[in-house]
């Protein structure tokens, strides 16, 4: 591999080859991850209480008993992926033993912890959202100008999501746990971003998860979520939340604080100008604090040398650009957008995880 040392020449290319086996395989993570939450296994352990053994864990699995065997070789993996540990188990009658626990990401897929982020798998590796990312390379190669999600359902994805309910069903869900983690950090150590504005309105927001967080913890707030019509169709506000079925492209209702939750990554340069042009003609003030448009998306290379983080943001900004018209940007990127809708300044407010805070002033 052009080194003269013969020895360092064959480890190179032993560590090369290991390195393409690893990314190669790397999606039997995913799909051993998919496996263990269809199959419940985070909650078998979570109801148990205490470390589950393998026999125990067998017993509780909805599989035919035939297969028992596998099952120690999908822990395993599982447990080298760091979403479970094999800890050894002091009670009397299982002295001796050893038993699988939850780790804090394992804690994420529970089904009821207020934090989790089940759903957001259940859509993400649901085979509507994977299939796109086959056709990758037929999509480059094609003239067009549709989104690789469009070259294979024939329509965009909110349209698709319009048409299909199953899909807006578990992209909603996904999205209102989201919030939920988002909220915690949040509202739990930022109050003061929203504190002394008589009204908020989430551009995008979904479901309202966001809204309805900011409007629990500030009762004198009145609280807006603007999203689609069939996104909000149904759905019952609060003395101070309303939900308002429009397109922001058109509209969008005044209020002190216009939140942009997840909204632009969404979407192209020329679109996220239009959005915050009808963002900034939203804010208004209240009596003694002047309105801010609050972004709460990725600013890339913000990681300070977590390759993890690293690999996060660019997954994320590979789905922007398979599923809808978007992408991940850096500051000067946002920087860039914020001023060509007329923004006079921003500010990273707070770093959220591989996202942050930026208030962005008219
Ligand atoms: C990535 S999701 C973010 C949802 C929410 N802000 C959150 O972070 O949980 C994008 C949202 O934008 C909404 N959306 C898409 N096009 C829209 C439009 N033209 N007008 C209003 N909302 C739109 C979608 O329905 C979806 O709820």
């Amino acid at each position: 591999m052009g080194l003269p040392n013969g020895e360092q020449s064959t480890q190179e290319f032993l560590d090369a080859q290991s390195h393409v086996w690893n990314y190669i395989f790397k999606f039997i993570n995913s799909i051993s991850l998919k496996c263990a939450i269809e199959l419940g296994i985070p909650e078998i352990i979570h109801k148990h209480g205490k470390p589950l053994t393998l026999a125990k864990l067998i017993n509780a699995l909805p599989i035919n008993k035939a297969n028992s065997r596998y099952v120690y070789r999908l822990m395993r993996i599982l447990v080298h992926s760091e979403f479970f540990v094999k800890v050894s188990i002091s009670n009397d009658d299982e002295e001796g033993n050893e038993g699988y626990w939850l780790t804090p990401a394992s804690h994420l897929l529970l089904k009821d912890e207020p934090l989790s982020i089940k759903p957001f798998i259940e859509v993400v590796m649901d085979p509507i959202l994977v299939k796109p990312w086959d056709y990758m390379s037929e999509w480059l190669a094609n003239d067009n100008h549709l989104t690789v999600f469009e070259t294979v359902y024939g329509a965009t994805f909110w349209a698709y999501a319009e048409r299909v309910p199953r899909l807006s069903h578990l992209f909603n869900e996904a999205m209102a746990c989201d919030s939920e983690l988002v909220n915690h950090v949040v509202l739990r150590n930022s109050k003061q971003v929203f504190e002394g504005f008589e009204s908020l309105v989430d551009v995008g927001g979904g479901t309202g998860a966001t809204a309805k967080a900011v409007a629990n913890a500030f009762p004198d707030m009145r609280c807006i979520v603007l999203d689609l019509p069939h996104v909000v169709a149904g759905l019952e506000g609060t003395k101070n939340l309303t939900y308002v079925g429009g397109d922001m492209f058109e509209a969008v209702p005044q209020a002190d604080v216009v939140l942009l939750k997840w909204i632009l990554h969404d979407w192209n340069d020329e679109d996220c100008v239009k959005i915050l042009k009808k963002c900034k003609d939203a804010i208004g003030s209240s009596k003694d604090k002047a309105g801010k448009l609050v972004v709460i998306d990725m600013v890339m290379n913000s990681n300070r040398g977590n390759k993890k983080a690293a690999e996060d943001q660019l997954f994320y900004d590979m789905s922007m650009m398979v599923y809808l018209n978007g992408r991940e940007r850096t500051e000067e990127e946002w920087a860039k957008l914020f001023a060509d809708a007329g923004f006079n300044g921003y500010k990273i407010a707070l770093e959220l995880g591989v996202r942050s805070l930026v208030e962005v002033y008219p």
